[in-house]
């Protein structure tokens, strides 16, 4: 089956930069993003390409280059379902808020209606791709949900559908060179013509020996397993980092020689103050609720472990900033240098710089936050209900937001680098030393500063995995 026209339901951080993607290799199938945001969708659409509302590297280009041609974005979910051979599901899949479930399962209510929404509108034979990460077995309500409108009798159009799932593996702050170069692309499904119709649009810039074809539940469940190991590999060495500190040892010194062994693998061994963003929580916890519904309590003791040693590791980051600070941080000035949960993005989902602020922030210290690319009005929304009554106005505010990196350590106790930013790497401490109050402390939770040039300027430094 040849596919001339794409639907994307859902224009998120997976939604947009994939479509683009996928539109800028086959310029000649139409591809629509469709989302119920109107805002977002305005954003898509916006002339300023520096307003688009996700970045990163190399995505304006793109959606320059095509957007108008055959990339679209719009509200119109009706009519882009109606025209669309294939429909992917991008839509979010959080974690239950309450209920049976809550706080471990996924809340699959976007997924259930956008299945609805392809259900009423779509027509004659329309392939539908899981690309959002889902519990295994998702696949099955999605085909009910669909089954059940193709059997219906009171329908004059025919239609009927195919399941496939295809997990998306883009990482935020390389999603663009993850999408062009993927180490693998994941087609699950038992339909073969909707299968190699999928093979087909990817082998459009994906050598095919990268494509993996499995059944459907292998799919979904080894994207929620590569999320795990990848956040397994961080909790390893974030409980190796606080050994370093212990005994001396240098954290980088260590991961260096433990992933020289090819078995064990050089990448993602980088201590620093917990996992973030919207997916390895989630996943894991769902992998947690999964394990436990199938009475598989060790396993699920054993993944959970993951995810406590996440949240351990940002505490005792706060209790030792307190400490070092002479056991008190009421009314002290710190600079937070970044905020989101890792460098290149605009994303705060579940960034641990929200934890530390607000514990921070609740010991009574004054804080003045600086990100690059994460906007004040964001900043606002992660802080509040906090336990202090946050951004008072006047001389009551509990942080500030700075627009210039340096002037962010004026009349500061401490900074905190909780990102991992190039920007922040090569800094001029002449500058910034006589802006510090001393004693002054430089906690570095990412190990990106030069240890030696800072000493030289007459301040503390802390760092992850080695120390002060
Ligand atoms: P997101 O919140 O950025 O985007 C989801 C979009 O879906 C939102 O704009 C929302 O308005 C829209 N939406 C929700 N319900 C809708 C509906 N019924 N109709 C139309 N639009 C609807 O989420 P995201 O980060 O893009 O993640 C999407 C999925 O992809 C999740 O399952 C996530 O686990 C998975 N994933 C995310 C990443 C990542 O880096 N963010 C990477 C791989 C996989
Ligand atoms: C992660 C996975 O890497 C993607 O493959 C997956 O598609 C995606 O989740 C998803 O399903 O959402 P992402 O969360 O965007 O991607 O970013 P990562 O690079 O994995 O970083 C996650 C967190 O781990 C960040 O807070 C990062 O700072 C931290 N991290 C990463 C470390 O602390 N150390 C490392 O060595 C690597």
């Amino acid at each position: 089956m040849e596919i001339r026209n794409i639907c994307c339901i859902g224009a998120g951080y997976v939604g947009g930069p994939t479509m683009a993607v996928i539109a800028n290799y086959c310029p000649n199938i139409q591809v629509n993003v469709v989302d119920i945001n109107p805002e977002r969708i305005d954003q898509w659409n916006d002339d300023d390409f520096s307003k688009l509302p996700i970045f990163e590297p190399g995505l304006a280009e793109i959606v320059k280059k095509c957007r108008g041609v055959n990339l679209h974005f719009s509200n119109e979910m009706e009519n882009q379902i109606k025209k669309a051979d294939m429909i992917f599901i991008s839509v979010n899949t959080p974690t239950k808020v309450k209920g049976i479930g809550a706080g471990q399962a996924i809340d699959l209510k976007y997924v259930e209606a956008s299945s609805r929404e392809i259900a009423k509108y779509s027509e004659g034979f329309t392939i539908v791709v899981e690309k959002s990460t889902l519990p295994v077995k998702t696949a099955q309500t999605i085909k009910d949900i669909l089954d059940a409108e193709s059997k219906s009798k009171e329908k004059f159009t025919e239609k009927n559908f195919a399941v496939l799932s295809n997990p998306e593996f883009l990482a935020e702050g390389t999603a663009i060179n993850d999408l062009n170069n993927p180490d693998r692309i994941l087609i699950g499904g038992d339909n073969k013509e909707a299968i190699d119709s999928l093979v087909r649009i990817y082998t459009n810039w994906v050598d095919k020996s990268k494509v993996l074809t499995t059944d459907l539940w292998s799919s979904e469940l080894s994207k929620l397993i590569a999320n795990a190991f990848l956040a397994q590999r961080i909790s390893s060495i974030n409980t190796i980092s606080a050994l370093c500190e212990a005994t001396g040892a240098n954290i980088k010194d260590v991961a260096l020689a433990v992933g020289m062994d090819k078995r064990i693998g050089k990448y993602f061994l980088n201590s620093g103050p917990g996992f973030g963003g919207s997916c390895f929580k989630k996943d894991i916890s769902n992998l947690v609720y999964i394990s436990n519904h199938y009475g598989l309590s060790e396993v699920a003791e054993y993944w959970q472990k993951v995810l406590d040693i996440n949240l351990w590791q940002q505490k005792r980051f706060v209790e030792l900033i307190v400490k070092q600070m002479f056991g008190t941080i009421s009314s002290k000035k710190i600079a937070i240098l970044g905020f989101a949960f890792k460098s290149n993005t605009n994303d705060t989902r579940e960034s641990p710089a929200i934890y530390i602020c607000r514990k921070l922030i609740e010991e009574g210290a004054i804080l003045n936050i600086y990100d690059p690319k994460v906007s004040q009005n964001q900043i606002n929304k992660d802080l509040k209900g906090c336990k202090e009554d946050l951004n008072v106005p006047n001389n009551n505010k509990k942080w500030t937001f700075s627009n210039s990196l340096y002037e962010t350590f004026n009349d500061t106790d401490a900074a905190i680098f909780m990102t991992e930013w190039e920007e922040f790497q090569n800094l001029d401490w002449s500058t910034i030393s006589p802006k510090m109050r001393k004693p002054a402390w430089i906690f570095d939770t990412r190990s990106i500063i030069k240890k030696n040039v800072i000493k030289k300027y007459g301040i503390n430094i802390w760092q992850v995995g080695s120390g002060s």
